[in-house]
């Protein structure tokens, strides 16, 4: 049976300035002049979140499954080793992994609150909803639409004598290099305390012909994805990108142990964005970095772990060693 009453479990906080309001910033800043770069976190639109659950889905696309059975294999282990009885989660797209650890936590005994933080408000919502349908025994389901960037001090305080296990999954910490990476772990480190954890997903070093392909899919989906973001910005700021004319570049940087994502221009462009009052201009082969998605040695994650003041549980890892979890707790 479905249902379209409210359900008064489920709470939805939206930072200020989510999203969207620091576009016109972000391209004022990093178009005009090169290193050409937009941050990731604009790809992420209905559409944007559409096309990454086909990412999730490919062939090529390892991590996703490979973090799924992971968590199969060791959620009963992380529901005993944590206790949690609230999950925060960061960047929770579908959340579609996370019913295995809901499940687990469920079985356990302890679970009793959920929270998904995320940019895109929209998919957040669905997620909350579908969530608390179909965990009747969570208290609550408080959904925080922000940018873990900034807006991290909005999720809500624990319950007392609750423990509390945050996690952050697909790799996406990969998505910020070193300093950015730091500056958040050191965020959420501060916001745990004794008792709790952190649930961390980091995709690993191996044979970048296998990370390569992974972004740089067969069916072209993720050249789609890499390309919605000036979708995003055609129709936020009335820009006139011809999108086709942007080839999607990924590959793999050795020195940096990092994917890096790529929009390179076909052909000259002049491109306006009416609402910012700007003309940009693209010579043939100009590329804008849209996202960079690093790879971790088990020593890279222990270092940035200990770095914010967190102390590494347990690793646990595929067998072919593709993809890790860390569970981690405050040093
Ligand atoms: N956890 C899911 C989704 C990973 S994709 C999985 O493992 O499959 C990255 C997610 O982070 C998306 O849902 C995206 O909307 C969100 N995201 C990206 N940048 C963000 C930011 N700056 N702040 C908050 N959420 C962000
Ligand atoms: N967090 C994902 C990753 O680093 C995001 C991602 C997957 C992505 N494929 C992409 C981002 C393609 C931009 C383009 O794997």
């Amino acid at each position: 049976m479905t249902s379209t009453a409210p359900d008064e479990r489920v709470s939805l906080l939206v930072a200020d300035g989510a999203g969207l309001s620091t576009l016109a910033d972000d391209v004022r800043r990093g178009l005009q002049a090169p290193p050409l770069e937009l941050p990731p976190k604009h790809f992420y639109d209905a559409r944007g979140s559409a096309l990454f659950e086909q990412i999730c889905d490919l062939p090529e696309y390892y991590p996703t499954r490979t973090e799924r059975l992971i968590i199969e294999r060791r959620a009963s282990d992380i529901a005993r080793l944590t206790g949690a009885g609230e999950l925060v989660e960061l960047g929770a797209g579908t959340a579609t992994k996370t019913r295995v650890l809901l499940d687990a936590l469920r079985d356990h005994g302890s679970l009793e609150r959920y929270i998904p933080f995320d940019i895109d408000a929209a998919t957040l919502q669905l997620t909350g909803r579908s969530i608390a349908a179909d965990y009747p025994s969570l208290r609550s389901v408080d959904c925080v639409a922000g940018d873990f960037e900034r807006d991290l001090q909005l999720i809500p305080a624990k319950r007392p004598g609750v423990r509390r296990l945050v996690a952050f999954l697909g790799g996406t910490i990969g998505n910020f290099d070193t300093p950015a990476r730091r500056d958040l772990l050191r965020t959420v480190a501060s916001q745990l305390h004794a008792g709790d954890h952190l649930l961390l997903g980091a995709d690993l070093v191996k044979d970048p012909a296998v990370i390569e392909a992974a972004y740089n899919d067969a069916a072209g989906v993720t050249a789609e994805f890499n390309r919605n973001v000036l979708e995003v910005i055609n129709r936020e700021l009335q820009a006139e990108f011809p999108v086709g004319a942007f080839d999607h570049v990924a590959f793999y940087d050795e020195t940096n142990e990092w994917i890096e994502m790529r929009l390179r221009a076909a052909r000259e462009l002049k491109v306006t964005v009416r609402a910012l009052g700007l003309v940009l201009r693209f010579e043939p082969g100009d590329e804008i970095r849209t996202e960079i998605s690093a790879k971790f040695t088990p020593g890279r994650l222990a270092a940035d772990l200990a770095a914010c003041g967190l102390e590494p549980v347990e690793l646990m890892s595929d067998p072919d060693s593709l993809f890790a979890l860390v569970l981690a707790r405050p040093a």
